[in-house]
């Protein structure tokens, strides 16, 4: 096949949502999973939005003049994040999804990212096999959970709206406990008004962008995410990231009446530090 590589445009956002669309719906509908996307407009929403995004590197696989892929690279932390991926169902497995993984690769080379990382939907056979094949190691084992808000408070537990002045406690503690900072995503999500943060015995001991799939957590212990997760008045998107090997915050979830929608895969090249502390991956950071 001769397919053309090049940088994604808005006009790309409706031909790269729809393959978007498609190819997580195949794959989920072969496993008995509920499709990503349940129709083709928030994929087209998600991609338009990416490709505008001057923090977002963008790169498409073009057959004969049409598109049949794209691939993202986020490039907003020292640490960079790839997805989604996503290849027409009637090419793939046809080594165009390891070119558009190639060449994000070669981004975050060119680029000096520290590391670079991506969440996979765990019974996708292949996408574990590519991304292991071009050096990414499991790291954790994740649990999309969602439900009802459960709208309970945790005791000497207090969360509320963060704000600018919180920044440089949630940057210690994140730089605690994974080794680097991730202000932007911090800073994005206080001007949006969905971080939050938890304090207990007079200081800051957690914070979360949001309770969410595009967003991230972090706390001192488990009491601090259950904090963060009881008072959250919803889940954004599919649902949030919960590392499956933390067993007691996964028990209490359950307890409440949370459900695990799929089992996914934090994998991760490059530098990864193990997380020190409790934690809530996001899907992309
Ligand atoms: C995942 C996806 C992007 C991969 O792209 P692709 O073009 O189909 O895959 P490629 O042909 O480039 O690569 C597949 C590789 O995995 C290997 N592979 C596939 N199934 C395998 C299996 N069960 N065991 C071992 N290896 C396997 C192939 O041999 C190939 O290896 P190679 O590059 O060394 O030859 C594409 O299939 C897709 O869009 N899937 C649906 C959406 C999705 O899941 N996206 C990823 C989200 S994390």
């Amino acid at each position: 096949m001769d397919v053309i590589l090049r940088a994604g445009t808005a006009d790309d956002a409706e031909a790269c949502g729809i393959i978007c669309y498609e190819a997580f719906k195949k794959i989920s509908e072969q496993h008995n999973f509920p499709p990503d996307f349940p129709t083709p407009e928030p994929a087209i929403g998600l991609l338009s939005y990416l490709l505008a995004d001057p923090s977002v590197y963008s790169v498409i696989a073009e057959l004969d003049g049409k598109v049949i892929g794209s691939n993202f690279l986020w490039e907003k932390a020292i640490i960079a994040g790839v997805g989604p991926i996503t290849i027409d169902p009637a090419v793939q497995n046809q080594a165009v999804g390891r070119r558009l993984m190639e060449e994000v690769l070669r981004r975050t080379k060119e680029r000096g990212f520290a590391g670079v990382r991506l969440v996979q939907a765990a019974y996708h056979n292949r996408s574990l096999s590519l991304y292991t094949k071009l050096g990414f190691d499991t790291r954790e084992p994740l649990s999309l959970m969602n439900g009802p808000s459960l709208g309970l408070k945790v005791p000497c537990y207090s969360v509320r709206p963060a704000s600018e002045k919180d920044l440089a406690a949630c940057n210690s503690l994140s730089f605690a406990l994974h080794g680097h900072d991730r202000s932007a995503e911090l800073q994005d999500a206080i001007n949006q008004g969905t971080a939050r943060v938890v304090e207990h015995d007079g200081r800051i001991s957690g914070y979360t962008t949001a309770i969410g799939f595009i967003s991230h957590a972090l706390g001192e212990s488990n009491e601090d995410l259950k904090a963060l997760i009881g008072e959250a008045t919803e889940f954004f998107g599919a649902g949030f990231l919960l590392p499956t090997r933390n067993s007691d915050l996964l028990r209490w979830c359950l307890a409440r009446g949370l459900r695990v929608v799929q089992p996914m895969t934090l994998m991760s090249k490059g530098l990864y530090n193990e997380p020190r502390g409790a934690f809530l991956p996001s899907i992309i950071y």
